[in-house]
């Protein structure tokens, strides 16, 4: 049965909660996952001691749902960022969720939400949250014995006040993750830890940070929640190749899309910061912000304004954003395995 769809303003959406009817909860206990299940319960209702609130034992991830111009409903390799959260888990003594356990509970959410997912053309998209926190308690600092693992979802509009306007970003003189720490994982912590520096930047006009590896305060890293992409003068893809970022599903797709659709050379490297003035197009990537450009990078009163402006994407950029978007919403043919059909 085909539902109708919600009477909501797509086109004038943010990046906000909103919520919908349905989403998925799972509990660990006794060393085990119960099966979870589809509820309409919004809240959560926990242990003052929780290992989530005492020592911000949390992860999340984040994917998106589209519908296709015919009409179909998809989401876009949820298998990859199910396999990011049980590496996020590893890492922080958190139960794996079953990686195909994890894509068939956010396909029924998505599915039992169908009536929120944006109309193809609105410009919005269903943004799909899972999470995992330690409800358990604990005072002694240790991982907890119980977690709760859910999924809501959100219909969102662009990340980015302004839809896709060129940025505007500024290099942090705060360190996002240290060597051998937690920059390479989806933990709730590298977000709580950036919070300062975000509304620092706010307020002094800019829409986001630029992080240095915090060793030698040399290469780029990335964004509080973006990969980069740059675009050399002739025309070749460099994303910054670092252990403290997060392996961006968006820019891993994105390479392979210079390479294979756009015949580009594309490389993963290092870039010094030095480097940065050299290019021609800078963008963020990220399931929220999926590519927005960035027209200029402030690092302590000097500028560095890309060559595409402070008007539109980069002609890369722009070709770029419309494969990826393209093969997302089903008009561009899709490698095998990108996209998940939801029943
Ligand atoms: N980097 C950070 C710090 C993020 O939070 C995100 C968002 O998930 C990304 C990069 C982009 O990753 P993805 O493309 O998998 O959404
Ligand atoms: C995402 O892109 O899904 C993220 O989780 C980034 C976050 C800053 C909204």
């Amino acid at each position: 049965m085909k539902m109708e769809k919600k009477n909501i303003d797509w086109g004038n959406l943010g990046f906000a909660y909103m919520p919908t009817t349905t989403r998925f909860v799972a509990n660990y206990k006794d060393g085990a996952w119960d099966e979870g299940s589809l509820t309409t319960d919004a809240t959560v209702n926990i242990s003052e001691c929780a290992g989530v609130l005492q020592y911000s034992q949390s992860c999340f991830e984040g994917l998106k749902a589209y519908t296709t111009e015919d009409g179909r409903i998809v989401c876009f390799r949820p298998d990859l960022n199910a396999a990011r959260m049980a590496d996020t888990c590893r890492r922080l003594e958190m139960p794996v969720f079953p990686e195909d356990k994890w894509v068939e509970a956010v396909k029924k959410v998505v599915a039992a939400n169908s009536d929120y997912v944006p109309p193809y053309g609105s410009g919005a998209t269903l943004y799909v949250r899972p999470f995992m926190f330690a409800s358990g308690p604990v005072i002694g600092v240790s991982p907890a014995r119980e977690y709760q693992f859910r999924i809501f979802c959100t219909p969102v509009g662009p990340y980015f006040k302004g839809g896709v306007r060129p940025l505007t970003i500024r290099v942090s003189d705060y360190d996002r993750a240290a060597p051998h720490g937690t920059g390479h994982i989806k933990a709730g912590l590298n977000y709580a830890m950036s919070l300062h520096a975000i509304v620092e930047a706010h307020e002094q006009g800019y829409d986001e940070n630029m992080y240095l590896d915090a060793a030698t305060r040399t290469n780029v890293e990335e964004t509080g929640g973006a990969n980069f992409i740059f675009v050399t003068k002739d025309r070749k893809v460099v994303t910054p190749k670092s252990g403290s970022i997060l392996p961006s599903i968006t820019r891993r797709s994105l390479m392979y899309v210079a390479k294979e659709y756009l015949g580009l050379e594309a490389e993963e490297r290092e870039v010094p910061f030095e480097e940065v003035k050299e290019f021609a197009e800078c963008g963020l990537c990220g399931t929220a912000a999926v590519i927005s450009p960035v027209g200029k990078i402030v690092d302590h009163g000097k500028e560095i304004c890309l060559p595409s402006g402070m008007t539109d994407m980069g002609p890369v950029t722009k070709k770029l954003y419309d494969t990826l978007t393209g093969i997302q919403m089903g008009s561009i043919k899709a490698p095998e395995g990108w996209i998940c059909e939801i029943g």
